[in-house]
């Protein structure tokens, strides 16, 4: 109130000024009073507009003081994927896995053939060799068992999905062994009836790749994201904002509309077979459905979770990778076990866009629900997405050769952006982290039968989304639904939006579902890290963790701060009023530092990197006192690797944070 008035006579000390100044003019003796006038209306007009001005401007912002920032409606920010100030990490590294020819492989009729071609490379004969296969079966999530062993004469059809194929020498040296994959053996699904796709029941297709922000594809799959835009006219969605720190806070809304606080003690307690995934509503019953994940050790339903008792799809990969750790591969010598690259001289992304390319061609033209997720391209390292270039490339031109997007929708996506060490620790990269990729793919029948569709995509694609519109909109699509369902409120909690339809302009981070921390929607601003608030802000971080680790004070060392490395301010209370802006400008007002920061903070010992949003606000301690406020948003995020740091504690939140006393 007091502000407003201060503001209101300084505007009238202003309008006097300019009469006095006015006043001098007339000394001047104007000569011609015509332009006198026009002067002084123009003057006089134009000092009215700014008034008006800004007073519209206080009004419309007045409502936000001391409220939410992220009550604010969104401004996507413009990232350039080639900053200056990320060039040092813009680096790409070869992946490769040892150069090997194929001894056998599966064909598209489910026969496995021996290689001749290969055989004389080897300088061996198929008769000369005793083969055997044992089929796989699951043992639980976490466990396969190989059945009883037979003997092979090639070709072969091999009842089962996953296989192990054995062959020895004549002098029984075992020059084979290999897992393989039979997509068209159907056994499980014999009793089950896959309906057709027609031009009203679309089928569903994923394709998630961990740790890719839009930026990261830009730049390192070029020809995958050019063949998106250019050929298939995908969406690409700029304001697609992650909602949780890593994969599963992110994918659990994606395939149940609900955050992974809304599911309390089961998720970790207990099996997941009744979680509600996607698929398993009541429209998905008619599709055959597929989940195929490398990387079983951080697979997204067994890290730190307990997995399924059954299978959650009638195509399930998971077995497949836990056979290839059974035993180490041998193609005439004994190659290198599994890692996180390569099974013998394949690359684990190719066997899973090998399964997912012959799941599609099996159930051509079948209503399919293929939810396709690779952990390995960009999960470790930011510089090797780019190797995933050219083999999905291949899979999306084969898709759309072989007719699999005629009645399909797909989702071409990821989680968050590369979230430890190198570009993570820029300013820059650190919004990337906040925003994944996000292109999505609508056939022409769709775009046909409701001419809006296009229009909505192309708008919305400029707007702030979430994980929580995707799994609204492909429910909706699975119920037929498309019309009247608009609405075009921003509310003041989470809504899920059908992405097909009219995404507000002025929707907000409450509304689209993205918690503060992550909430990337005000530009900021960078302010010089070493002054002493700063220093005080980040010893204020520095505590809020060493309280997080009390539980762990016997194993976990006590932090100190280091230093602040970078700091920005969203907002400042003050230079969020236009009015006091200019006041500030006209009489150097100073401004106060209340406001909202974001702080990079390094810590001691073991050089711990982490962000913190943090509040800085004055509240009254007694009618007559102001003290300072401290408070911080959500949980400081690591963003540099902890490597074994943490290995004396198992708390899987905690360990980003522990840095433990043996060292
Ligand atoms: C057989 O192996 C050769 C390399 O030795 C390879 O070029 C060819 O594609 C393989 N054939 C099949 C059917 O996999
Ligand atoms: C959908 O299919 C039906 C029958 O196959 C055809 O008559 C109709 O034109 C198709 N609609 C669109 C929008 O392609
Ligand atoms: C949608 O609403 C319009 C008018 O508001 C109406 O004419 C149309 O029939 C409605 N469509 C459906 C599918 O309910
Ligand atoms: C883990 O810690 C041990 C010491 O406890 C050290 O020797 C080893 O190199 C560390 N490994 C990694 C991967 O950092």
């Amino acid at each position: 109130m007091s502000n407003q008035n201060i503001s209101t006579s300084i505007l009238i000390i202003n309008f006097r000024n300019q009469r006095t100044y006015i006043k001098k003019m007339k000394s001047l003796k104007l000569r011609n009073t015509t332009w006198r006038s026009v002067f002084i209306f123009v003057l006089g007009l134009t000092s009215l507009s700014i008034y008006v001005y800004l007073q519209y401007e206080r009004s419309t912002l007045s409502s936000h003081y001391y409220t939410n920032v992220n009550q604010q409606f969104c401004r996507i920010p413009n990232l350039n994927p080639w900053d200056p100030s990320i060039s040092a990490y813009i680096k790409q590294t070869e992946s490769g896995c040892p150069n090997v020819p194929p001894l056998m492989s599966v064909d598209d009729q489910g026969f496995l053939q021996f290689n001749d071609t290969s055989a004389r490379h080897f300088g061996i004969k198929a008769t000369d060799l005793l083969c055997t296969y044992a089929i796989v079966q699951r043992n639980g999530d976490n466990d396969v068992i190989f059945e009883e062993v037979k003997r092979i004469v090639f070709p072969v059809f091999v009842p089962g999905r996953v296989f192990r194929v054995q062959c020895k020498n004549k002098i029984d040296i075992v020059v084979y062994d290999f897992v393989h994959i039979n997509v068209d053996y159907l056994e499980p699904l014999s009793d089950k009836m896959v309906t057709p796709e027609d031009n009203q029941t679309y089928s569903i297709f994923f394709v998630g790749i961990d740790s890719a922000s839009r930026s990261h594809v830009l730049r390192n799959l070029p020809l995958t994201y050019a063949y998106l835009r250019d050929e298939l006219h995908m969406y690409d969605f700029k304001g697609f904002m992650k909602v949780g720190i890593n994969t599963f806070p992110n994918l659990c809304p994606l395939l149940t509309g609900k955050s992974e606080s809304e599911f309390p003690f089961y998720l970790i307690l207990m099996k997941l077979d009744s979680m509600p995934l996607l698929w398993k509503e009541k429209e998905f019953e008619r599709y055959v459905t597929l989940y195929a994940e490398d990387r079983p050790e951080i697979a997204l339903f067994n890290f730190h979770k307990r997995g399924f008792v059954d299978p959650p799809t009638s195509y399930y990969f998971r077995p497949v990778s836990l056979a290839m750790t059974k035993f180490t591969p041998v193609i005439v010598s004994p190659l290198p076990a599994v890692n996180s690259e390569c099974y013998g001289n394949l690359h684990q992304y190719d066997i899973v866009l090998d399964f997912y390319r012959r799941f599609l061609e099996k159930f051509r033209s079948k209503l399919r629900f293929a939810f396709f997720w690779n952990n390995q391209l960009s999960h470790e390292s930011y510089t090797s997405l780019w190797n995933g270039d050219l083999p999905l490339l291949q899979l999306f031109k084969s898709m759309k050769e072989r007719g699999h997007l005629n009645n399909a929708i797909m989702i071409v996506y990821s989680d968050h952006g590369y979230r430890l060490g190198g570009l993570s620790t820029t300013y820059v990269g650190r919004l990337e982290n906040n925003l994944p990729f996000l292109s999505v793919y609508i056939p022409e029948s769709l775009k046909k039968r409701f001419s809006w569709i296009p229009t909505n995509l192309n708008q919305n694609a400029e707007r702030l989304v979430t994980v929580y519109d995707i799994h609204k909109t492909i429910s909706d699509i699975s119920k037929n639904k498309f019309e009247n369902l608009t609405d075009g409120n921003v509310y003041s909690q989470r809504t899920a939006r059908n992405l097909l339809l009219p995404v507000p302009k002025e929707r907000t981070c409450v509304d689209a579902g993205v918690p503060d921390e992550f909430c990337t929607c005000q530009t900021s601003i960078q302010i010089n890290p070493s002054h002493f608030k700063m220093t005080l802000l980040g010893k204020h971080v520095v505590d809020f963790i060493n309280k997080l680790l009390h539980k762990f004070s016997k194993y976990c060392q006590l932090l100190q701060l280091s230093k602040v490395t970078d700091a920005r301010v969203i907002y400042k209370r003050k230079e969020q009023d236009l009015l006091d802006k200019f006041n500030v400008f006209i009489f150097g007002a100073e401004g106060d530092d209340t406001g909202r920061y974001t702080l990079t903070v390094e810590t001691v010992p073991g050089l711990g990197l982490f962000e913190a949003v943090i509040v800085y606000d004055e509240i009254m301690e007694s009618s007559d006192k102001m003290k300072n406020s401290i408070s911080l948003i959500g949980n400081p995020s690591r963003i540099n690797r902890y490597g074994n740091q943490s290995h004396c504690i198992d708390d899987k939140f905690l360990k980003q944070y522990c840095y433990c006393n043996s060292g």
